[in-house]
């Protein structure tokens, strides 16, 4: 989960490696995001300033966002396309960029959270695309981990023993879709496909995709939409004329593709809320940026 991560980042060959306290970079996202990628934020920095042309950054599997708000606050992009296809999570996105989003930031502020005022908004049937996308940022808020997925379930004590509020910052959330407002200009937000976002889009050499899929093991807790073919997006991705980034865990199996499609990667170490330190891996068409 982004917001406590930290990541060991190696910088010059001839430096050790240095912990890079993800509390220096700025929380854009309305989501608390499982699997969020915060603490890559240095990385995408480097990434993304490669060259110096104006860029096209698509994500084709935005969830919290945090990659592609980063590039538009801070324009490391000229133009952000930015893909999600559960639709709970799609309805945030198009309210906040193609919809109401003074509606929704609102809302969010006046909202009194009781049990019995949240369980009212998530039970109802039939939700506008505004209702949709206020009960998924209610979610998110007071479910356990912010993992909104059916099995997942209230949070129960809490910071301080504050439950369901403990994560209701609604000024914070109001602020932050607010700011998002200043800067959709320069996005797009379809409810879509990855994969055929990414068949379409093979050959444009100007893009730059960053690809952060649910993982092989802990997807399935954590997304709604889990279950995708990951050696057809291994394909896909050794196929793009554009630039890109793809992120995964460190497993065999991915180590495998990566060999069969003859990918380019390095390995990144980083420590989650848990405190427990693991491997990632970052693939990507070139290395020249990452030092
Ligand atoms: C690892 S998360 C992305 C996290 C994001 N990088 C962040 O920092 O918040 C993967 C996302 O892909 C979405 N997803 C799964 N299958 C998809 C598909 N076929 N097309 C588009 N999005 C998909 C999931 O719903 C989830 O939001």
């Amino acid at each position: 989960m982004g917001e406590q991560l930290t990541l060991f980042e190696t910088q010059k060959k001839t430096t050790k490696p240095k912990v890079v306290n993800v509390a220096s970079v700025p929380q854009r996202s309305p989501f608390r995001y499982p699997g969020g990628k915060t603490w890559l934020v240095p990385v995408i920095r480097r990434w993304l300033k490669q060259d110096t042309n104006n860029k096209h950054l698509c994500e084709p599997f935005v969830g919290g966002g945090i990659v592609s708000l980063t590039a538009a606050f801070e324009n490391l992009a000229s133009k952000i396309t930015m893909i999600e296809l559960d639709e709970e999570v799609a309805s945030v996105w198009e309210v906040i960029i193609n919809g109401d989003t003074n509606w929704l930031a609102t809302t969010i502020l006046e909202f009194d959270l009781t049990i019995e005022n949240a369980k009212r908004v998530l039970s109802k049937n039939k939700k506008s695309i505004k209702e949709q996308a206020f009960s998924t940022i209610l979610k998110n808020r007071i479910f356990h981990g912010g993992i909104i997925t059916k099995g997942s379930g209230l949070i129960k004590n809490g910071e301080n023993g504050k439950g369901i509020k403990s994560r209701w910052y609604a000024k914070t959330l109001h602020d932050r879709i607010m700011a998002i407002n200043l800067v959709k200009n320069k996005i797009d937000f379809k409810t879509g496909d990855a994969f055929d976002f990414l068949e379409k889009n093979i050959s444009d050499k100007e893009k730059y995709f960053f690809i952060d899929p649910p993982y092989t093991k802990a997807g399935k807790r954590l997304y709604t939409y889990f279950d995708i073919d990951h050696e057809k997006l291994f394909k896909l991705t050794s196929r793009l004329s554009g630039k890109y980034m793809l992120t995964y865990d460190d497993t065999d199996e991915i180590r495998r593709l990566t060999d069969k499609y003859n990918l380019l990667y390095k390995t990144i170490p980083m420590r989650t809320t848990h405190h427990i330190q693991k491997n990632e891996i970052i693939i990507s068409d070139n290395f020249d940026w990452w030092v």
